[in-house]
């Protein structure tokens, strides 16, 4: 097993090299609202105008050879998801899909009947639920979060449980304070009453491996342009429930949930954006974070790990630095005992700058993060930032560098400074 070798994950992505006008190197630490592409999946798109550029199912060799494009990214997508053939759909980005995915289960659903989402979930986890509970006069319950640390209060989430609950739509991880939410069980406790399981991986693909059948949930969806892919979205579904609930499709259309001519140079893209990330586990993954997968699924699950590994001694580099610049509080998981909790998306507040004016700060410094609620508004309701503009967040991703967080630390320290000397002129 070979070390992570940043240096060369880093010379895949040509992008990483843009600089700011004046030359400084930009540090994309902005990975969770997307994240860069390998040269591979710039090509992948070259590769499928070039050669295969036709709609599927015609007698011709280019619709062919779309028709094998389309199947390898279906492969490639149920690899990544550990997921049986066929059971992983396309679409055009995972709020789409969700709101398709609701309108689908909708058929079986009565007035009075109990959807359970959270508190702590992107809005493309929320909406659709709360919009299909207006329209069918469903009873939506929020599982509350903990302010203290962004984790899910559990015992509510027990006491919200019901025979009427028909549905737990629940984040996998938080995109705004980077809480890794207990899944597995929750998908227990939602079977235990009869409900059906949505689980929204979007943030969660990127940074450690997800696998639906250890999982067990009944649905599961992702954003490839979170995982150095394209822009597009995945819907995992146990296969029995595609097929009960597929129903939203024109007439011709082959399948219950891909209708309309999908991006397939998307898929091109998706394909290659999986092979990146099984290329890191056959390069640097450890041979027994395979088991018990084998072939791509195994180095997947290794590249994976490999990435969870890199990305918790960044966060730990981080908090350590942020620990000593006075006047800002990480938001979310911090206890160095408990990063197995958390993924790599740090969000924090300062007493001396708005997260608007920090991110600015740091963008004009080539350090591109985000400030606001990044659609979590609910989230950041329940942690009173809503009026104080949210909080910073950075997202440490498989690319990112130690050298880039201690820029980032050094930004925020001089920004400390600037800022406190001002408030002592005025
Ligand atoms: C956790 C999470 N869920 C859902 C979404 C929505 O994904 P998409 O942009 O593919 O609709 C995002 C996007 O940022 C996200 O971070």
């Amino acid at each position: 097993m070979k070390p992570y070798d940043v240096a060369a994950i880093r010379a895949r992505f040509p992008s990483l090299a843009n600089t700011l006008p004046d030359g400084r190197p930009i540090a994309f630490l902005d990975g969770p609202a997307g994240t860069q592409v390998p040269q591979s999946v710039i090509d992948a798109y070259s590769d499928f105008f070039l050669r295969a550029n036709a709609n599927n199912g015609g007698l011709f060799s280019t619709s062919r050879a779309q028709g094998e494009v389309e199947d390898a990214a279906h492969r490639a997508a149920e690899d990544l998801l550990n997921a049986p053939k066929e059971s992983v759909k396309f679409g055009a980005n995972m709020s789409t899909l969700n709101f398709q995915l609701s309108r689908s289960l909708a058929r079986e659903l009565k007035a009075g009947d109990e959807v359970i989402v959270t508190q702590l979930d992107h809005d493309a986890n929320y909406s659709p639920w709360r919009l299909l509970a207006e329209d069918h006069g469903l009873v939506l319950k929020t599982i509350r979060l903990n302010a203290a640390d962004g984790t899910l209060d559990m015992e509510h989430y027990a006491s919200l449980l019901g025979p009427r609950t028909k549905i737990v739509a629940t984040g996998m991880s938080s995109n705004a304070l980077g809480t890794i939410n207990p899944s597995k069980r929750i998908v227990e406790a939602a079977h235990a009453v009869g409900a059906l399981t949505v689980l929204d991986a979007v943030c969660s693909a990127p940074h450690y491996p997800v696998d639906v059948q250890a999982l067990d949930t009944d649905f599961l969806l992702c954003s490839p342009y979170k995982f150095y892919g394209p822009h597009a979205g995945l819907l995992y579904g146990k296969l029995p429930l595609l097929e009960r609930f597929g129903r939203y499709k024109v007439r011709p259309a082959h399948d219950l949930w891909e209708t309309g001519t999908p991006a397939f140079e998307a898929m091109a893209g998706v394909t290659a954006a999986i092979n990146h990330i099984a290329w890191i586990g056959a390069e640097f993954g450890d041979p027994a974070d395979h088991a018990p997968l084998s072939g791509r699924r195994g180095q997947l699950r290794a590249g994976l790990k490999a990435i969870t590994r890199y990305e918790t001694e960044l966060v730990r580099l981080l908090l350590d630095g942020v620990d000593q610049i006075s006047g800002v509080q990480v938001r979310g998981i911090t206890d160095r005992a408990r990063l197995n909790e958390r993924t790599s998306i740090v969000s924090f507040t300062m007493d001396f700058a708005t997260p608007d004016e920090a991110a600015e700060h740091f963008g004009n410094d080539g350090i591109q993060v985000w400030s606001g609620d990044f659609y979590a508004p609910n989230a950041i309701d329940a942690l009173g930032l809503t009026e104080k503009g949210g909080v910073l967040r950075t997202g440490l991703m498989s690319y990112n560098t130690a050298d880039e967080v201690q820029r980032l630390l050094a930004s925020l320290k001089a920004l400390a400074s600037l800022k406190t000397l001002a408030a002592s002129k005025s």
